[in-house]
């Protein structure tokens, strides 16, 4: 143990620039709040003891002594109970947050970038500069890279699996304070199986990532498209770019009723040869100049980007960092769940949620003006991510994820939790599978029976005392109420 913190410290001089001084500040911002409760507030932790371990001999110890349930906090953004160990101990990696590699990506090889357990992608981000760059990103660089694979988070592209794919290895921390590894040459199918984990496996103390070669993203955006044309396009449309989300706040009636706005994203140069050589204007339209609000930001004082821009691929494929590659604020709050279809019933899907939601009330959309008006969904949003071979992976196959944002505002919650029940309901025909950070019932948590044992097994294997399991995974992963 003492020669592997030797050799991270000596790897991680190396790895520092003068422009790293950013990210040397030991502990992500703001972690304090995450020891109780969930960003968005739904769901409290209620852990008798809370540990913030500064180096892994601490988190060994913590680890080895621990009261379970045993869970790891990431950066608290999922909205399901993932993170909750009632009576037992919540282990936050937010001070285990440095860089420990970096190989930067040549002509002919893919470089990599090896980060500790408590890392987020902001971080990386910071790291990487102009050096290179991820294969893509989710729309919140805040969380850590860890919880983010855990419960398979993605961006959108048909052609980009989940952020979990680009993990070359995966290092964990069983209960007795082992560790234990995967990687790509090793283990190839393991790793596989893996890098999706929910935090049953342990803690994730270290992981690399694949970097590929720093690139811009041209992005175009179109407003007010006609909904029944965004769905008439589904799913062809998605193999026109590399990335593309579909939003829409209206598939009732109020401002933005029967509209869409779609944002196609273009990669330059691209890092695989799938690439999408120019951008052909759609039928419906030119692309929009005007600016608009970043995600989340906080209202009072809020962050603006133009979205039919060219930029760098770190502020142009995520939504809440600035030019500056800082995180802007996440002060207003969204609830949100997320199902995945098969792509080829994408039409059939969207039409059946815009079926049920027909009677509901949408928030103004981002792009309208006058005074917002604030309804129980703030919009959905349609994206792809290509199907992968993890055991839990929630998108096994090239899916559609129909996400809803929710108004959070606690006063809407039931009413928020019948709409999530109602298109879990308008899915199932069409084989749902549920996000494991966002609302669902535990039923839509579709995992093929002989993956789910295999995952099982090595939970087994890994924690045979089932130290690291929660009430809500031994409900979603062994069926047990
Ligand atoms: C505003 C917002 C936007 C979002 N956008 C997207 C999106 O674009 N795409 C998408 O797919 N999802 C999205 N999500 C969902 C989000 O990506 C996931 O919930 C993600 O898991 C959050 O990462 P986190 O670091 O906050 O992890 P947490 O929620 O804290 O933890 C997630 C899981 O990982 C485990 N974990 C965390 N760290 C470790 C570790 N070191 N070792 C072992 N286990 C660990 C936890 O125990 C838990 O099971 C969004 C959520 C929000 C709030
Ligand atoms: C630690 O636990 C794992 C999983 O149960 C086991 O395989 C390993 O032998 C243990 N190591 C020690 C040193 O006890």
């Amino acid at each position: 143990m003492i020669a592997l913190i030797l050799l991270c410290t000596a790897t991680r001089a190396l790895a520092l620039q003068p422009s790293d001084a950013a990210w040397v500040q030991r502990g992500t911002p703001g972690y304090e709040k995450l020891l109780e409760k969930n960003w968005v507030g739904n769901v409290e932790f209620g852990s008798a003891k809370a540990i913030v371990p500064a180096s892994l001999e601490e988190l060994e110890s913590a680890v080895r002594g621990a009261r379970a349930p045993v869970r790891v906090v990431g950066r608290g953004h999922s909205f399901t109970p993932v993170a909750e160990c009632a009576g037992g101990t919540l282990l936050s990696l937010a001070r285990l947050n440095r860089v420990l590699d970096f190989r930067a990506p040549m002509a002919d090889r893919l470089g990599s970038i090896t980060i500790e357990g408590g890392c987020t992608y902001t971080e990386v981000i910071q790291h990487l500069g102009e050096r290179g760059a991820l294969r893509n990103l989710p729309s919140c660089p805040q969380f850590t890279v860890a919880g983010a694979i855990a419960t398979g988070t993605h961006g959108s592209g048909i052609h980009i699996q989940n952020l979990a794919a680009d993990v070359s290895m995966l290092e964990f921390m069983l209960p007795n304070g082992t560790t234990v590894s995967y990687d790509r040459e090793r283990t190839p199918e393991l790793i596989e199986g893996v890098r999706v984990h929910l935090g049953c496996l342990g803690v994730v103390t270290k992981l690399t990532l694949d970097v590929v070669p720093y690139f811009e993203v041209a992005a175009y955006r179109y407003d007010d498209v006609p909904l029944e044309t965004a769905i008439e396009s589904l799913p062809d449309v998605f193999k026109t770019c590399d990335s593309l989300s579909i939003w829409t706040s209206g598939f009732g009636t109020g401002p933005g009723a029967g509209l869409a706005w779609m944002t196609y994203r273009h990669f330059h140069p691209h890092w695989s040869s799938h690439a999408v050589p120019k951008h052909v204007p759609p039928a419906f339209g030119t692309p929009q100049l005007a600016k608009m609000e970043r995600y989340l930001t906080d209202p009072a004082d809020p962050k603006f980007f133009s979205p039919t821009t060219r930029g760098p691929w770190s502020t142009t494929l995520a939504l809440t960092i600035d030019d500056e590659l800082e995180e802007t604020s996440m002060k207003a709050l969204d609830l949100q769940s997320e199902f995945f279809v098969p792509l080829e019933h994408a039409q059939d899907a969207v039409r059946a949620v815009a079926e049920v939601a027909s009677g509901w009330s949408f928030s103004s959309p981002h792009s309208s003006v006058g005074t917002p008006v604030k309804g129980i969904v703030d919009a959905f949003e349609f994206r792809c991510v290509k199907g992968d071979g993890s055991w839990i992976s929630p998108h096994p196959v090239d899916s559609l994820g129909v996400h809803t944002s929710f108004n959070a505002d606690p006063a809407l919650l039931e009413e928020a939790k019948d709409a999530v029940a109602a298109i879990e309901a308008a899915l199932r025909p069409f084989g749902v599978r549920a996000h494991w950070g966002k609302l669902s019932s535990a039923a839509a948590h579709q995992i093929e029976t002989s993956k789910l044992e295999r995952f099982r097994a090595l939970c087994d294997a890994h924690d045979p005392d089932g130290v690291f399991r929660n009430e809500h995974v031994r409900r979603v992963l062994w069926g047990k109420d």
